[in-house]
């Protein structure tokens, strides 16, 4: 027993000492993260969400009637590859009459054989919680479900920004089909400019 403990203090000691010159790169580290911290502002982010109004032939219309004989059995299907286009308002509330804070302008081309899904493209304007641009988002559409969109970009106070938007259709029986639009949109640290 005493052999045995004798053996494994060594171990024990080597791996204190080892753990020396880890906690001094440890140490440097934070340092530096503190000092990049002092010369860039800290990691920006902001999540907000904004109501979308679509109203079929008069803010979004089909303009390719799509593959005939090709649609599905639901209500909110549209024949594959149908091609829609549409210029939406934003609003703080699901109430039309609520303020604009801004316009979502983009397409949808039906991309799914069942009719229910589609591909689409999309350049929201933006005026809100004092940033005014636009950001850019691209993905899969679900008639009936919460959509999820990469944003692929912005511009403006809005340049650099990625995250993604969620889009979820409150009653798509409607006329006007509203959507709650969730945004939640990360800038990167990137390293500051050189001078
Ligand atoms: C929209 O317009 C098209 C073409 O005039 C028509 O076939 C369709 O029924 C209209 N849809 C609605 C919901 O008004
Ligand atoms: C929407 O807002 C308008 C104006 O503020 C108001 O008159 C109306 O009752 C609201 N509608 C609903 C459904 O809350």
């Amino acid at each position: 027993m005493a052999f045995a403990s004798h053996n494994y203090a060594l171990p024990i000691f080597l791996s204190v000492l080892a753990l020396i010159p880890f906690e001094g790169t440890c140490g440097s580290h934070l340092n530096h993260n503190y000092r990049r911290d002092r010369r860039n502002p800290s990691p920006k982010s902001l999540h907000f969400t904004l109501f979308q109004h679509e109203t079929t032939n008069k803010t979004g219309f089909v303009i390719v009637n799509g593959v005939e004989g090709s649609e599905g059995k639901s209500e909110t299907s549209t024949p594959f590859g149908s091609l829609f286009v549409f210029q939406d308002p934003l609003t703080a509330k699901a109430n039309r009459s609520s303020k604009q804070l801004g316009t979502a302008e983009g397409t949808s081309i039906t991309s799914g054989l069942d009719g229910l899904s589609s591909i689409s493209v999309a350049k929201l304007t933006l005026r809100v919680k004092n940033h005014k641009g636009s950001i850019s988002i691209v993905g899969g559409t679900n008639s009936l479900e919460r959509s999820d969109y990469p944003v692929v970009g912005g511009t403006e106070d809005f340049l650099f920004v990625h995250g993604y938007v969620t889009s979820s259709p409150l009653d798509v029986k409607a006329t006007t089909v509203v959507y709650k639009i969730g945004f939640h949109l990360y800038w990167p640290p990137y390293p500051p400019l050189a001078s």
